[in-house]
């Protein structure tokens, strides 16, 4: 069974679009979301459209703020505070990566937590370890979202996530664990990656490494996500982690790409806005 990220992300956007039409009336107002975009790389121009096209959807309102790539750390860290003391704003992204001058942590730790619907802020990030309530990154939280809709028990499953990643690799392992799953986290320097990878009933890939996960690396029946987003270094199209054409008949679920995990990220990032809206007017 072939996942469609696409079709669960846009049936989840139509009942937000219904609850965010009740807005005006309830609280004044629609949920905002300020998107900054340092630079012109191809693919933050097209995750930033992704973003803006989605949220017109689901009538959230949209501010996409471009800086130069010579922006100065110092001024975005003012557009930030500026963004953070606005309070008709009620979710600020900063897309990465930022450009080698700047210094990401500290972007990060000066969005303000109330309105960091990336869930990467510090606070954010320890609320998560400690299984406290806390804006979830929106990649994880999609590809929960997609396993359970799929209807895989994650219960006690043995789950392997290969990546490491601020961004998904550790807190997708987080989530999957405290989905009770037995989770074992491999990377780049982990020795015989096949034969820990066979052992996977869900296996989750955010390498970055176009069709690295091969059919003799994947169980009979497994559940796969491919969070990779990589151009095919023959064709020049978009190809996942995961060689999916291989891959596909061995496994009992899969993602494409795209189409996958990529509408899903976007989709909880609504979710994401939608909730820090409502914390913010003390709906919740
Ligand atoms: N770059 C790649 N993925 C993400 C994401 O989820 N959030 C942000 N802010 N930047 C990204």
């Amino acid at each position: 069974m072939i996942i469609s990220g696409k079709e669960l992300s846009a049936r989840l956007k139509a009942e937000m679009a219904i609850q965010v039409a009740t807005f005006p009336e309830k609280y004044g107002r629609v949920p905002h979301l300020v998107v900054v975009l340092v630079g012109d790389d191809p693919a933050s121009v097209s995750y930033v459209t992704g973003k803006a096209k989605a949220s017109e959807a689901v009538g959230i309102r949209n501010t996409t703020v471009r800086m130069p790539e010579s922006v100065s750390e110092h001024e975005l860290l003012e557009m930030i505070a500026g963004l953070n003391a606005d309070d008709g704003v009620d979710g600020i992204l900063v897309q990465l990566p930022l450009p080698a001058h700047i210094n990401e942590a500290k972007v990060i730790e000066a969005i303000a937590k109330e309105k960091d619907v990336d869930g990467f802020h510090p606070l954010n990030v320890a609320a998560l370890w400690q299984k406290q309530p806390c804006v979830l990154p929106c990649t994880p939280k999609g590809i929960i979202r997609m396993l359970k809709t799929a209807g895989v028990e994650i219960a006690g499953k043995r789950a392997v996530v290969i990546g490491r990643s601020n961004i998904v690799g550790l807190p997708v392992a987080k989530l999957l664990l405290d989905e009770n799953a037995t989770v074992t986290i491999a990377h780049s320097r982990t020795k015989d990656l096949a034969s820990l990878t066979r052992q996977a009933e869900i296996l989750v890939v955010a390498i970055g490494r176009p069709r690295f996960v091969t059919a003799d690396m994947v169980a009979e029946g497994a559940a796969v996500i491919d969070v990779g987003v990589n151009r095919d270094p023959e064709t020049g199209k978009l190809c996942g982690d995961v060689d999916f054409a291989a891959v596909e008949p061995k496994a009992s679920l899969i993602t494409p790409v795209p189409g996958g995990v990529g509408p899903m990220t976007i989709c909880c990032l609504m979710e994401n806005t939608i909730e820090c809206f409502l914390k913010r007017c003390g709906a919740e």
